[in-house]
């Protein structure tokens, strides 16, 4: 199965073709530079440049794979979550396009997409061998941790309650002068520097402060660690670059340290032997070496995406609808965006 995918569900324009679910023959990824200037990504600048761009960038993806229109036999774009206005400009075209072309049209959830990403890498095992597993999507948007179940169908852990960890990142780096996007910049502040543990509070959810069905202890809440930060600032604000590093390589260390631990217990839990991380946040050196320590004491297999695909990207929408996964035509045509699409367990 021949797939072109399009993701359009925040800030990146992006198409790509990819065979039988992981040979990428095209990835074409465009990352809006219009938000950086807003510190944040701003919604409606967002739709308006996917529109403008998208139709060049479908085009582009589909030369760059060298097997052309008639080479395709499946159209699939992210259909949430996401920006509704983003999400749309994707969607719609996808529905276009499989409407002209004739061809069936997929809906892919982007969430289940990050953790498929890992599959691209064309080193890693198939993922029916790495199944069941235990998957982690950590990026601006999300921090979901999920049982990939034998037969492929997703079950929610947990998720973070208040910020995505790349937006507790942004939002330091942002505190600390260091600019947008914030996660990139305070792993290399940060390298080399030896984490102090415990100078930031690591957010624990107590009780019943979980979304109804998920356990507390695989939550994460990095508000407060935000807010713990903004105090240091207010109250003793950094002197020098060498104090500004300290505090971004403790804050990171906090933000790393709940995601090692909250992927280790979901691992326990499950008894899973694989443990997949996709999402802009998973290039993070420091989660990398950490995760890497942690799953090889517990001979865990870690599969990591390849740099390239660990942002947002159209070939892990590509590489999913190929594997079967989604909702295929007739179906599809019926649906709209969906913001909040939670995955599917089935
Ligand atoms: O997956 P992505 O491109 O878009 C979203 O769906 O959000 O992820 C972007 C996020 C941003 O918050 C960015 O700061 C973070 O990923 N990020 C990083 C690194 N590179 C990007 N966070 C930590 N360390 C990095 N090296
Ligand atoms: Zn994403």
């Amino acid at each position: 199965m021949t797939v072109l995918g399009i993701e359009t569900s925040c800030d990146e324009t992006s198409a790509a073709v990819v065979r039988d679910g992981r040979e990428v023959l095209s990835c074409v990824v465009h990352t809006q530079p219009e938000h950086r200037r807003w510190g944040g990504v701003v919604p409606e600048l967002a739709s308006r440049c996917h529109a403008e761009r998208l139709p060049g960038i479908v085009r582009a993806a589909v030369e760059e794979s060298g097997v052309g229109w008639s080479g395709i036999d499946t159209i699939a774009a992210t259909r949430g979550p996401g920006l509704a206005s983003s999400l749309l400009v994707g969607w719609s075209m996808a529905k276009g396009v499989a409407l002209r072309t004739g061809l069936p049209l997929v809906a892919v959830n982007h969430i289940e997409a990050h953790l498929h990403s890992v599959f691209l890498d064309p080193a890693a095992p198939p993922p029916e061998a790495c199944r069941p597993m235990v998957g982690l999507a950590v990026s601006g948007g999300h921090t979901s941790l999920f049982f990939v179940r034998a037969g492929g169908g997703l079950e929610p852990l947990g998720r973070t309650v208040d910020d995505a960890a790349g937006e507790a990142l942004d939002k330091a780096a942002k505190l600390l002068g260091l600019g947008y996007p914030g996660g990139p910049v305070i792993d290399r502040v940060a390298r080399g520097l030896v984490p102090q543990e415990g100078v930031f509070p690591e957010g624990r959810l107590h009780g019943g402060a979980a979304p109804a069905g998920l356990d507390p202890e695989l939550c994460t809440s990095f508000s407060g660690l935000k807010t713990a930060l903004l105090h240091r600032v207010t109250s003793s604000p950094p002197r020098s670059e060498a104090e500004v590093a300290r505090l971004a390589c403790d804050y990171q260390a906090a933000v790393v340290g709940a995601l090692v631990r909250r992927c280790g217990l979901a691992l326990e839990r499950t008894g899973a032997r694989f443990l997949a991380v996709g999402g802009g946040v998973s290039l993070n050196s420091s989660l990398r070496a950490r995760l890497a320590a942690m799953c090889e004491t517990r001979g865990v297999r870690l599969l990591l995406a390849l740099p390239k695909h660990c942002g947002d990207n159209a070939a892990m929408i590509a590489g999913l609808a190929g594997t079967g996964r989604g909702v295929r035509s007739p179906e599809s045509f019926d649906l709209d965006v969906d913001p909040s699409w939670a995955v599917s367990s089935r």
